[in-house]
């Protein structure tokens, strides 16, 4: 596995991987690395002749008073992890790489950024967005991988590719949880122990919306759960069940997958996301 901190350095491996003619994936990741990030790793080991990994915690996509200072920083623990997962290459860049001082081009989504984590955190998914094209138009790659966990960011980066004709295909990972349920997730490591046995109860409440499928319109389902998390005693930021292909509203529930169900909760200073099809058991 090689290790690179320098654009140069990664420009001329992508040249050597086109001139012999290798297919290259790409997962791109802010570290504190999990089986959720290696699984897309596998994903691209199988489908793609090399992978590329970039670990970057991206300071755009953390709005005012999130947690950018406190992220979790584990580089050794994290390169030590890719070492063993097939990957070929790990970039990982600096702040000032990424982002040389004066430079002011910007990018922006201005819809489906605007709803759900977007609304509660605003400003997040353009810095995503900004980074996600900079690092695709440096590696270069024929596929990104991308997990179902961040469903709306996965949306939005297969919008990106499609609006600007990038010439990469975007595939979305399932999302891998933890044995009681609980989404795999670098932010898991904040909770408490009490809080960790509650969080669990997050991805079992938002399943229950498969009880009131057809029966009851979408906005009481999401009141009941809504109403079910707070009871249990979390900060619910939403809970909307929408359009799974570009998060409408929709009442359609005869199509499996044509629905699902978004939530984002806070237990004390940690938010969880989640999210999960009408059909997906
Ligand atoms: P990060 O949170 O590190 O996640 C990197 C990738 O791993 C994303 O595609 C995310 O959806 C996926 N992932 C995380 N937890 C997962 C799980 N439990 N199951 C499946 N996939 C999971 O998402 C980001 O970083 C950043 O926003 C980034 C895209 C790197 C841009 O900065």
């Amino acid at each position: 596995m090689e290790v690179f901190r320098s654009l140069g350095s990664v420009r001329s491996y992508i040249k050597k991987c086109r001139l012999s003619g290798e297919s290259i994936g790409f997962v791109p990741t802010m570290g504190c690395l999990h089986q959720g990030h290696l699984s897309l790793v596998e994903k691209s080991n199988l489908q793609d002749n090399r992978t590329i990994a970039s670990i970057f915690i991206n300071p755009l996509q953390f709005v005012k008073g999130e947690d950018f200072e406190r992220y979790p920083r584990t580089e050794s623990e994290d390169l030590e992890r890719l070492s063993h997962s097939g990957v070929d290459m790990v970039f990982l860049p600096e702040e000032s790489m990424i982002y040389p001082a004066g430079k002011v081009l910007t990018i922006a989504e201005g819809k489906i950024s605007k709803i759900l984590c977007g609304f509660h955190r605003p400003g997040h998914f353009d810095g995503v967005l900004q980074v996600v094209l900079k690092l695709l138009n440096l590696v270069q790659c024929d596929r990104i991988y991308l997990g179902q966990k961040d469903y709306q960011q996965w949306l939005l980066i297969k919008l990106m590719v499609e609006e600007l004709f990038l010439e990469t295909e975007v595939i979305p990972c399932p999302i891998i949880r933890e044995s009681d349920g609980l989404a795999m997730s670098s932010r898991n490591r904040y909770l408490s122990e009490s809080q960790r046995c509650l969080a669990a109860q997050f991805p079992k409440l938002l399943k229950k919306f498969h009880d009131y499928s057809g029966s009851t319109s979408t906005a009481s389902a999401e009141e009941f759960i809504f109403k079910d998390l707070q009871k249990k005693g979390f900060e619910v930021d939403y809970v909307r069940i929408l359009n799974s292909r570009d998060l409408s509203d929709s009442e359609d529930f005869s199509i499996p997958g044509n629905l699902r169900i978004l939530g984002a909760v806070r237990l004390g200073k940690t938010r969880l996301i989640d999210n999960m099809a009408w059909g997906e058991q």
